[in-house]
This record gives structure tokens, sequence and C-alpha cells, in this order.
């Protein structure tokens, strides 16, 4: 990489990468934005994350993603944590300006943003639940309760996870949220997010039937996957809105891009062309 180069250079790191969107997306804001600069992956190399950041730092990168399995060691190498990667625990995009390692976590809110606006679901007032109490979940609390629901509830296998979740987020908002297993959950939600890990071991968590409605809506956080057990479980109690997490990817993108670039691209392109249907049949 040239220092003196014209153009500038942003990646998105993680390991395996050859699977990321994310030069894609980056590619269709920049063209659609007029901005002059390079988007590539980069393989990170295991073990040894900080000092493969020093060196691309040393060539000019100006920002980074971070996907897995770095977003714990970004969160440790920035310099300056925005309040989103202190609350999640984890950092998915780093700024690098000179000394000073930038650093944010931009998927809960790019979440909440395709839930509200692309899905046209307003979670003010409504009943939502989350599934899971990892890394995933954590980073969705804040954006979540932000958006004013009647119940935040997050469920997991293991219960006593969601209820640190629980606890941590009430020292940080007034939300009405609460732990719970998935076998206590009884009443429909207008929004269920799956953001456990259960569909790579070809599993879904098992919320009973009661929990879905057939107008809610319910989200799957990967992308990609088809008709995942979560999704199938929704459809067979019932629901009929079933998305997976293609717009949560780009929004989290247009957040970073803007932070880099000053200037907000549309993500309306990227969702369309990145969309892949879902095959219930
Ligand atoms: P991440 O950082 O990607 O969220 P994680 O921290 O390993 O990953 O968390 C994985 C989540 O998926 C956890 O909530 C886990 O539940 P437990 O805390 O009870 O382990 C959940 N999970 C994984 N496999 C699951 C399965 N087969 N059924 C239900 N939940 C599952």
């Amino acid at each position: 990489m040239n220092p003196s180069s014209a153009v500038d250079r942003y990646a998105v790191i993680g390991n395996p990468i050859v699977q990321s969107k994310s030069p894609i997306i980056h590619g269709l804001f920049a063209a659609a934005t007029d901005q002059q600069m390079e988007y590539t992956k980069v393989e990170g190399r295991i073990g040894d994350f900080a000092k493969q950041l020093d060196e691309l730092r040393a060539v000019g990168m100006r920002g980074m993603n971070v996907t897995a399995p770095f977003k714990l060691e970004a969160f440790a190498y920035a310099t300056h944590l925005s309040e989103s990667a202190k609350l999640a625990g984890a950092v998915n995009a780093l700024k690098f300006e000179g000394a000073e390692v930038h650093a944010q976590n931009f998927d809960g809110i790019g979440l909440v943003n395709d839930i509200e606006r692309n899905h046209k679901t307003p979670m003010k007032g409504k009943r939502v639940l989350l599934l899971g109490a990892g890394g995933a979940v954590r980073g969705a609390l804040l954006p979540f309760a932000r958006c004013e629901p009647a119940l935040l509830v997050v469920a997991n296998r293991t219960v006593a996870k969601a209820q640190e979740l629980v606890d941590m987020l009430r020292t940080q908002s007034a939300a009405n949220v609460q732990a719970s297993s998935y076998e206590d959950l009884r009443e429909p939600f207008d929004v269920i997010v799956n953001g456990t890990s259960a569909s790579l071991f070809g599993d879904a968590p098992a919320v009973p039937h009661a929990a879905f409605s057939v107008d809610g809506l319910a989200y799957e956080m990967a992308y990609g996957k088809g008709a995942t057990p979560f999704l199938l479980l929704a459809q067979a109690a019932g629901a009929r809105r079933m998305v997976d997490g293609v717009g949560m990817l780009v929004e989290q993108a247009a957040l970073a891009f803007e932070w880099w670039r000053g200037v907000r691209p549309s993500t309306v392109q990227a969702i369309h062309q990145l969309t892949v249907p879902i095959d219930f049949s």
C-alpha cells in the first residue's frame, strides 16, 4: 500500500473474510456519493491483530470495519471508545487519526434503523423480544431501549446471562426491561429478533408459538442463510413477516461510511442488490 496514494483507504478485517459483502456495499456508497476511496478485505491474523493494525495504519489505512473474531481485540486496541462501543463491549468500526484510534459499534443502531425504517415497524410502545445474551444482543440493548418499547424482554437459554444484561441496561435506561427463559414467553410480541447463534448448530431457540403474532416481525440477525430454523419456527407459529439481517448489515455500513466521510449514503440500492429471497417451500 502506498501512503502517498490519492485515494483514501478503508477495509474490513475478519477471519475468515472471503464472505464479506462490505466491499460491495461501500463501493456502492462511494459511487453514489462521489467519494474517492478504496475499500478492500483484509484477512486478519489470529493472535496478531494489534500488530497487523499497526502495520495497516503505517501504510495509510484511514478506517476499518471489524468482524468476527476481532471485535473484542478492536475494543482493546482503541484509544477513544464511543458510548455504543462501551455498552456493547465490542467494536465494529475504527477511524485512525494520527496516534488516535476512534472506535464505534454501529451494529445495534443499524439493526434498529432497519427494523424501524426499512421494515416500517416503529418500536415505541410495542412489545419487543430479543433472543440470546451474547455480543450481538448486548450491542442492541441500548439502541432498542431508546426506541421506548412498552416492554423489552431479553430471553436466553441460560437465563442468568439475560439477567446480567438486563441489570446492566437498567443502570443506563429507564426502559421497562425484563429477563426471561424461553418457556416463560407466553404473550405475543410485536418484534422478535433472533440474536442467538443457534442456527449455526441447525437449531432454533425454544420459543413457544404463543410468543409470535401474525402481524409481528420475526427478524433473523444473520444474513443470507435462507429459511433458518428460527424463521421456520416463526412460520410454523403463524407469523407472516419473516426477514433476515441484510438491512442491518447495510445500515451499520452506512453509519460507518457517514462517520468516516461526512456524507450519509442512501441504503436502498445496496439492500436491493444484496437481498436474497428466503425460500420457505
Ligand atoms: P455472539 O457474540 O455471536 O452473540 P455468543 O456470545 O457465543 O455469541 O452468544 C451466543 C448466544 O447464542 C448465547 O445467547 C447462547 O445461549 P447461552 O447463553 O444459553 O449459551 C445462544 N445459543 C447458542 N446456541 C444455542 C442453541 N442451540 N439454542 C439456543 N440458544 C443458543
